[in-house]
């Protein structure tokens, strides 16, 4: 069987995307603007570790605008990108609810966090890891998702997951998207 997309409904377009790339990592991200902005996205994934950079395909609102977290990036060219464990999976779900601009998922849904460094947003306080990150680049599809890819610039892990620094001898876990559902995956950075 041969799909051509060009005449393809978009409900099948998305649904031949998102679970056919499986499984997809969840960007938990973490921007300022008119409130402290938290929501989650799938269209993510890593682009390169030389430089060190990420891509995230962000929508627009039912009314058009764009959604927060593209909104503030592309006015603060900064961001927090979270990762997800089993504990954080339905705060982050609650978070990906529509919310008007001046209203913080972090309060609305009791999502506490904490600011490691300063200039960049702060992390949801029990992710597993997360790396603050600079708008490297725009990108324009000429469609109404605009990836942007950003570079890293910090990377934090918890010590929970660290079992010895000099050695990077870390265990991650996150939680990400198959399909509709949500799997653990757990890898180890070294040795
Ligand atoms: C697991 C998950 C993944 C998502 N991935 C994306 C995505 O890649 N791109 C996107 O535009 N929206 C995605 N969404 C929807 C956004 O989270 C949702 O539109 C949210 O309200 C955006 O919030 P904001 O306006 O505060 O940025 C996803 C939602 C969930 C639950």
């Amino acid at each position: 069987m041969i799909v051509d997309f060009s005449d393809l409904e978009l409900k099948y377009r998305y649904k031949i995307m998102s679970r056919t790339v499986i499984p997809r990592p969840i960007a938990w991200i973490v921007t300022e603007g008119k409130s402290l902005n938290i929501a989650p996205f799938s269209y993510y994934i890593p682009l390169s570790s030389n430089p060190p950079t990420l891509i995230v395909s962000i929508g627009h609102k039912k009314d058009g605008s764009p959604k927060d977290t593209l909104k503030n990036i592309l006015e603060q060219k900064r961001c927090t990108i979270c990762s997800v464990n089993p504990e954080l999976l339905t705060k982050m779900h609650q978070s990906s609810e529509s919310l008007d601009e001046n209203l913080s998922e972090a309060e609305v849904f009791d999502i506490p966090t904490k600011r490691l460094i300063e200039g960049y947003p702060p992390i949801v306080s029990d992710t597993p890891a997360a790396f603050f990150c600079d708008l490297f680049q725009k990108i324009e599809l000429g469609g109404k998702t605009i990836p942007l890819i950003l570079e890293v610039k910090r990377y934090y892990v918890d010590d929970r997951y660290v079992k010895d620094k000099e050695s990077f001898d870390i265990e991650i876990e996150a939680v990400a998207r198959v399909g509709k559902e949500y799997r653990l995956c757990t890898q180890k950075i070294e040795p």
